[in-house]
């Protein structure tokens, strides 16, 4: 189980929170990293990840107690977490703002990524859950569409509030996942998961090349594998990739 009160390590700035969460791990079992700015941020796939002024940086370094060989779920749990932060400034009127869970681990309001997430795991022992999300800036430039919350809604929360609430609903959904197991924390998901049912194409990484896959994304799986049906019915088991909607 983890604790309801998390450290938290606060900088002005650093390479990345990724960076500084590894150069503490012998401080405790459980903390945040927190940074107003990140010098070399990074995303998924050895992508960049702009940090503007204003955003929140974090990283939630734990030792979880489930088989390391699982804990891709949590990337899952981590989702749902902000997903629970953004829905806490949204307002409910506006259903437009409505935020989505985009596989692997991306967030979206009305359609447009506000928040990244990425996991590394450290000896098998250490999972660092790293978030990005949008609160007053938004990058330009980007292959996706992107907002903030100062976009969507008008506010822009402050980094350690955002944080705050992001280390209580995270508490709360892993402990969700350890005590009814993922099949929840996919329920949740799926309820609000962007491009079920689609037709979507897959982008795999291979090698530094590019492999493109059509088909319909039909289901997770129990472990948060992407199911997709392909034209010829076979369905194929996704387990990394990029997801973009076919034209
Ligand atoms: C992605 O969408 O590709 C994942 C983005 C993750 C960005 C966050 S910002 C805080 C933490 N530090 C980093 O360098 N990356 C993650």
């Amino acid at each position: 189980m983890l604790k309801e009160t998390w450290k938290i390590y606060t900088y002005e700035s650093v390479s990345s929170t990724m960076d500084q969460a590894l150069k503490l791990i012998a401080e405790g079992s459980q903390f945040a990293v927190l940074a107003y700015n990140q010098t070399n941020g990074r995303g998924r796939q050895g992508r960049q990840w702009q940090s503007l002024e204003g955003n929140l940086f974090t990283t939630l370094a734990f030792k979880p107690s489930q088989p390391c060989k699982t804990w891709g779920q949590i990337s899952f749990v981590a989702a749902l977490a902000v997903g629970e932060v953004l829905q806490n400034y949204l307002s409910n009127q506006k259903s437009s703002h409505m935020v989505q869970y985009k596989w692997p681990n991306d967030i979206l309001v009305s359609g447009k990524k506000i928040a990244g997430i990425l996991l590394e795991i450290i000896d098998a022992s250490w999972l660092l859950v790293g978030i990005g999300i949008n609160l007053k800036n938004s990058p330009r430039e980007l292959p996706y569409l992107s907002t903030s919350l100062k976009e969507t809604e008008g506010i822009a929360p402050l980094p350690e509030e955002a944080l705050f609430l992001l280390t209580k609903y995270f508490t709360s959904k892993m402990n969700m996942l350890e005590e009814k197991g993922f099949c929840e924390i996919r329920n949740l998901w799926l309820k609000s998961g962007a491009y079920l049912g689609k037709e979507i194409e897959i982008r795999l990484h291979k090698q530094g090349l590019i492999e493109k896959i059509n088909g319909q994304f039909i289901d997770l799986d129990e472990e948060g594998t992407l199911l997709l049906e392909l034209p010829n019915k076979e369905i194929k088991k996704i387990f990394a990739g990029d997801i973009l909607l076919q034209d």
